[in-house]
């Protein structure tokens, strides 16, 4: 009994050592084997059982059993920090980059919007909006465009339905009470909403959603972005206009960016003036692109509002958001604000 006693405890010892000096799987492999196997040395002790007095064997079987516990209990959690290790599995590296959510960013237009209404705010202008669906009042007749200008024809218009159910057919077809609704073609629309709540002097800038009935092209869409400016104090000029405009171009394209201002004609304006900007791109294919219009405001459009003619001048430009954020940016088609490509998206 001393003697299995004995070699229990020896055992026990040299399988503790051996376990603490295990380096590598192998060795882990091999200390099973040697310990724990069919034929190691603790299946050994079992053997040594036999030989026992009768009446001790119910102890010594129960140190063997222990031993072989202990033994395999520290091995299986030897091996479980190997896999650990190995794996990375359950393993915590707190020193490890954490992953990033993926996170958006906000769309360029927006971005533009913000940057152009704060450049003007820095400029003293306030912000305005209006509604995206308008009345005739307010997208022509108040902005001196009558039932019979051009501008008014059902397919340069997204008119809605009217009650009567024949919206299109009936727009230039009917008596002056009777008011259709469109999607706004222009953000000049909210210049008459400023005006008939508030008097001068007026300082604001509008941007806004417009729709047109207009084929896609690299420049083109039939919904896009306006940025529209109103100013009416007493004697405002056109010079104030031009430089205004001149002064919003150097400070958001650049000191050597190229204006110029071309006569033109829009029925809430006179005189009226539209505005290109040079697009230096690659390949030869520099040109000047169309931001938008401007102009003194208009006699009609004064006395449409009851603002005193004799007394207040204004002036306005409407620009196009996408062109200046192409021009901007160096964006070379204007459908790249629609598609909503995250590889363009994220550019920016
Ligand atoms: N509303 C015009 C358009 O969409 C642009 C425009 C021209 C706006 C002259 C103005 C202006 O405020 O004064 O084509």
């Amino acid at each position: 009994m001393a003697d299995v006693t004995q070699q229990i405890d020896a055992i026990s010892r040299l399988a503790d050592e051996e376990l603490a000096a295990v380096g590598t799987i192998a060795q882990l492999e091999q200390f099973r084997i040697k310990y724990l196997g069919a034929k190691g040395s603790i299946k050994g002790l079992m053997s040594l059982l036999g030989q026992t007095p009768k009446d001790q064997k119910p102890t010594v079987g129960q140190h063997i059993n222990a031993l072989k516990d202990r033994v395999s209990g520290a091995f299986e959690a030897r091996k479980a920090s190997f896999s650990a290790a190995d794996s990375g599995a359950d393993a915590t590296d707190v020193t490890e980059p954490g992953l990033r959510p993926q996170i958006g960013n906000r769309h360029i237009l927006a971005k533009v919007t913000n940057e152009l209404t704060e450049l003007f705010g820095r400029m003293g202008f306030s912000l305005a909006s209006g509604p995206e669906v308008e009345d005739e009042f307010h997208n022509f007749i108040a902005l001196n465009i009558p039932l019979s200008h051009p501008a008014r024809d059902p397919l340069d218009n997204f008119y809605l339905a009217a009650e009567t159910g024949e919206g299109q057919a009936t727009a230039l077809d009917r008596g002056p009470q009777e008011q259709l609704t469109l999607l706004r073609t222009q953000t000049s629309t909210v210049q008459i909403r400023v005006m008939e709540k508030q008097k001068p002097p007026i300082r604001v800038v509008i941007p806004g959603r417009v729709y047109r009935p207009d084929t896609h092209d690299d420049t083109h869409l039939s919904m896009f972005h306006q940025l529209e400016a109103l100013v009416v104090e007493r004697n405002v000029t056109m010079v104030d206009l031009k430089s205004t405009i001149l002064q919003f171009a150097h400070a958001y394209f650049g000191a050597d960016a190229k204006i110029r201002f071309r006569p033109s004609f829009f029925p809430f304006t006179e005189p009226s003036a539209e505005v290109d900007v040079w697009f230096d791109l690659p390949g030869g294919k520099s040109r000047w692109v169309e931001l938008g219009g401007c102009g003194m405001v208009h006699p009609n459009v004064f006395k449409a509002v009851d603002v005193d003619s004799e007394q207040f001048t204004g002036w306005a430009f409407g620009f196009g958001i996408e062109r200046i954020a192409m021009r901007k940016y160096g964006i070379n088609n204007i459908r790249l604000f629609v598609e909503n490509d995250v590889r363009f998206l994220e550019q920016f």
